[in-house]
């Protein structure tokens, strides 16, 4: 598994990473374990989880897999913050994160999503003291617009603090807006991008049909609020075009979707999120890439 730099920050993350949203959700411990184990196993270093992921129950399925495992000194963790972020709920967050994660430094704190309400200057200066604690190696932020980014980092910069080393937005076939502004500044930048749902949280895996039943127990049947992101015309058309992709050259869609998003350039890491160890698998066999002819397909479904 390639290995690559995050952006200014030192640390080096798989290609390939893998997301903790599942854990506790979806999946019990021992799934969860099995998953990480898996992706370890392959070569997958960066694990990737928030507090908010079933009320911090993800971060403790992982504390206790790296405390069973050994493994911390293996792996490139990242966790998030949400909610209002004040100076006093960043350290807050922090320290539970890490309580529950049994560790006393993460390797990447993100912020989840941009805070309207607290000024940035706030959040940010609470950020730049968790590096200067040691509490978390590198800063990040998530969801943030490219203009709440570039507002950021200009703060950072005045300000002499620590500035973000990556960004985590969605990136897959049916939702290609980074392409727009955040990827160009990334690369101006040169922050680490760790794009998130390459499969569109399974969307892409042509197991939803339009105006078909949910099937049981998967991400848009356990978290509804998917569906109003996904099922748009729009959305199901460039699904519908990728499933006759895949059976024109028989793969399957999972793949092609996934390959497609890791071989974007300027991306750091991938997050796959997985419910098996098989899932693991199908994201580690996606970075064998695609033939020009078929990325050029791909590219062109809209
Ligand atoms: N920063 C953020 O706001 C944010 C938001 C979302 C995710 N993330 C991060 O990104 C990670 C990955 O996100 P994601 O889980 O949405 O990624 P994803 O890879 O797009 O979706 C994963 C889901 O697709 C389905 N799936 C995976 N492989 C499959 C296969 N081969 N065949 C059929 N179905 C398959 C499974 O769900 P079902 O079996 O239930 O269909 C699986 O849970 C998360 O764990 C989290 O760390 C971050």
């Amino acid at each position: 598994m390639e290995q690559r730099e995050l952006g200014r920050s030192g640390l080096r993350v798989s290609a390939v990473g893998i997301g903790g949203a599942t854990f506790g959700r979806e999946i019990d411990e021992a799934t969860a374990f099995a998953v990480l184990d898996r992706a370890l196993e392959r070569g997958i270093t960066l694990i990737d989880t928030a507090e908010a992921y079933s009320a911090g129950e993800s971060e403790a399925i992982i504390g206790r897999w790296l405390a069973e495992r050994r493994a911390r000194g293996q792996v490139t963790l990242a966790t998030k913050v949400s909610g209002a972020l004040t100076a006093e709920w960043v350290r807050a967050s922090c320290e539970a994160s890490l309580r529950r994660l049994r560790v006393d430094s993460v390797d990447l704190f993100q912020v989840h999503r941009f805070d309207p309400e607290v000024p940035l200057l706030e959040t940010l200066s609470a950020l730049d003291e968790l590096v200067r604690a040691g509490k978390t190696r590198a800063i990040g932020c998530s969801n943030y617009a490219a203009w709440q980014l570039a507002r950021a980092l200009w703060i950072q910069d005045v300000h002499g603090l620590a500035r973000f080393e990556a960004t985590q937005p969605v990136y897959n076939l049916a939702d290609r807006r980074i392409e727009q502004e955040l990827r160009p500044l990334c690369a101006d930048q040169a922050i680490g991008m760790i794009t998130y749902s390459p499969l569109g949280a399974g969307f892409l895996t042509g197991k939803y049909r339009q105006g078909g039943e949910l099937p049981r127990g998967t991400r848009f049947d356990v978290v509804p609020a998917h569906q109003a992101i996904y099922f748009t015309t729009a959305r199901f058309r460039v699904m519908e075009g990728l499933r006759a992709i895949a059976a024109d050259v028989g793969r399957p869609m999972a793949h092609l979707a996934l390959a497609w998003v890791v071989g974007q350039p300027g991306l750091s890491s991938v997050l796959i999120g997985a419910r098996t160890p098989a899932h693991v698998d199908q994201g580690i066999a996606a970075t064998e890439g695609l033939s020009p002819d078929l990325r050029a397909a791909l590219d062109g479904l809209e």
